[in-house]
């Protein structure tokens, strides 16, 4: 095994969000040689949260590590998962230290290098306050670095600010991808729910993309219901957000990496429609 091939979704905004995941899973697998799956599931409960019952689905549907963002504990039912060891869901590595749920997952598979997943808030324009999202990195890098000496390592910025994204991306590159120890391979940005044009690897080093963008119904504002989102945004009438329901798509990354020279070579955006 020489290249191994991972696709991580953007935020999988309510059931249009899962089918396009489900939809699209063995597609990437039959056509693109993709191996691993991981998708922010922040969304899935009907546009916000995460459900047990949703996260069952995502695996069912091929997904080996899904991920959260501000909405981690819209539905606290999700808590006891994000707890559980065996279960390869983690909540962003930077809120309070009281918060509960795991800060990294690691997905082992035959035959492959252990890959370690963070996610961490940003800060930027983020309502939820949160700690610093690069000493988070820094210490989970050398968490992972104890129980997973040789993971490849992939990070999740979910944040509203392109900068602060970028911003990660070099860091990671700067201090996580050259020395022993967990290895980054990839940072990936996602919470804007609108997949930027930047993919890119750095120093053929590391596979970054500013947003994945989202898997929902793209006929909206960010996956939610237009008439909906315009009473509350032209009007300033407070109005229910329900989720869209058209122009369904799976939105993320395709990143190819080099296991034996433990870097990224490819990055390709990912952008499936699910037929009507
Ligand atoms: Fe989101
Ligand atoms: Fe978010």
């Amino acid at each position: 095994m020489s290249d191994l091939r991972i696709t991580f979704f953007g935020d999988v905004v309510g059931s249009l969000g899962r089918r396009a995941i489900a939809h699209a899973i063995p597609r990437l697998r039959a056509e693109k040689s993709s191996r691993l799956f991981v998708a922010n599931g922040e969304n899935s409960r009907n546009g916000s949260g995460l459900s047990p019952d949703n996260y069952r689905e995502l695996l069912r549907s091929g997904v080996h590590a899904v991920t959260l963002g501000d909405h981690w504990a819209k539905d606290r039912q999700i808590l006891p998962v994000l707890d559980d060891p065996h279960e390869p869901a983690a909540r962003p590595a930077n809120l309070a230290p009281g918060a509960p749920g795991k800060r990294f997952s690691i997905i082992r598979e035959p035959d492959l290098p252990p890959i370690a997943i963070i996610t961490v808030l940003g800060r930027m324009f983020m309502p939820m306050p949160s700690d610093n999202p690069f000493a988070a990195v820094d210490r989970e890098m050398a968490e992972i670095g104890k129980v997973a000496p040789d993971a490849l390592v992939v990070i999740e910025i979910h944040g509203e600010v392109t900068s602060e994204k970028q911003a990660m991306a070099w860091h990671a590159l700067d201090k996580h991808t050259s020395s022993s120890g967990p290895r980054a391979v990839a940072v990936v940005g996602s919470h804007t729910h609108v997949q930027t044009a930047d993919a890119r690897i750095l120093d053929h080093r590391l596979a970054a993309i500013t947003d994945l963008g989202m898997c929902g119904p793209h006929r909206s504002i960010i996956g939610r219901d237009i008439q909906a989102t315009l009473n509350t945004m032209v009007s300033q009438l407070p109005s229910p957000l329900d989720v869209a329901s058209d122009d369904n798509r799976a939105c993320g990354v395709l990143i190819t990496i080099d296991v034996e020279g433990r870097r990224a070579s490819e990055i390709e955006p990912v952008g499936i429609r699910v037929p009507e």
